[in-house]
């Protein structure tokens, strides 16, 4: 049993189960199921905190889209965000004419993925749309809209599910608060 993992010492509690998440996955690409089809789906995984989520999701959808990744900076190792975005592993393709949907494991303060749909945009993308698999509002500092949350959340510091502290808990199959001891 996983809950017996020494990962699991470190959290408050558990947020989202195992189940939760995969019936929100599968509901998710069933809306995707309809929403793209007859497009030109280009699937871009933010890494790597959406690399877990990103995988389960491809496997539930029949469309005959493509992937590509991208990486961008801007939390480093502490709980806050720095405000700066740096891209640091860009895209293999061309996005242009291409409805790309860009994958994400949280939105926080919305500056990370409102800089990734403008560079997308930007670019000649024909349609940029986000999907985040957790959505902290409360915290949020633009005005970006989200099209896909699987997960509306408080505004609490979480890892599992590909979402890390400090490059660690990634491997978690669920999403926990994190406890406040570990980073204070
Ligand atoms: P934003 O630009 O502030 O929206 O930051 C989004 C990024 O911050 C996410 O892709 C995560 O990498 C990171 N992040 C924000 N909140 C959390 C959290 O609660 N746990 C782990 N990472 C987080
Ligand atoms: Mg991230």
């Amino acid at each position: 049993m996983q809950r017996d993992w020494v990962l699991y010492r470190d959290l408050d509690r558990v947020l989202i189960t195992k189940d939760e998440i995969s019936q929100a996955v599968a509901k998710l690409a069933a809306q995707l199921q309809k929403d793209y089809e007859g497009k030109d789906l280009m699937c871009v995984c933010i890494l790597k905190g959406a690399v877990l989520f990103f995988t389960d999701l491809l496997r539930e959808l029949d469309l005959p889209l493509t992937i590509d990744f991208m990486a961008i900076s801007s939390y480093g190792s502490s709980t806050k965000t720095s405000g700066v975005v740096r891209i640091l592993k860009d895209l293999d393709h061309d996005v242009l004419g291409k409805d790309v949907l860009v994958i994400e494991d949280i939105v926080d303060s919305g500056l990370t993925l409102s800089y990734i749909k403008q560079t997308l945009t930007q670019r000649g993308a024909k349609s940029v749309r986000l999907a985040t698999l957790l959505d902290k509002p409360e915290r949020r500092k633009n005005d970006l809209k989200v099209d896909y949350a699987c997960f509306i959340i408080p505004n609490e510091f979480v890892v599992g599910y590909g979402l890390d502290y400090a490059e660690k808990y990634r491997n978690l199959p669920e999403v926990g608060v994190l406890d406040p001891k570990i980073y204070t």
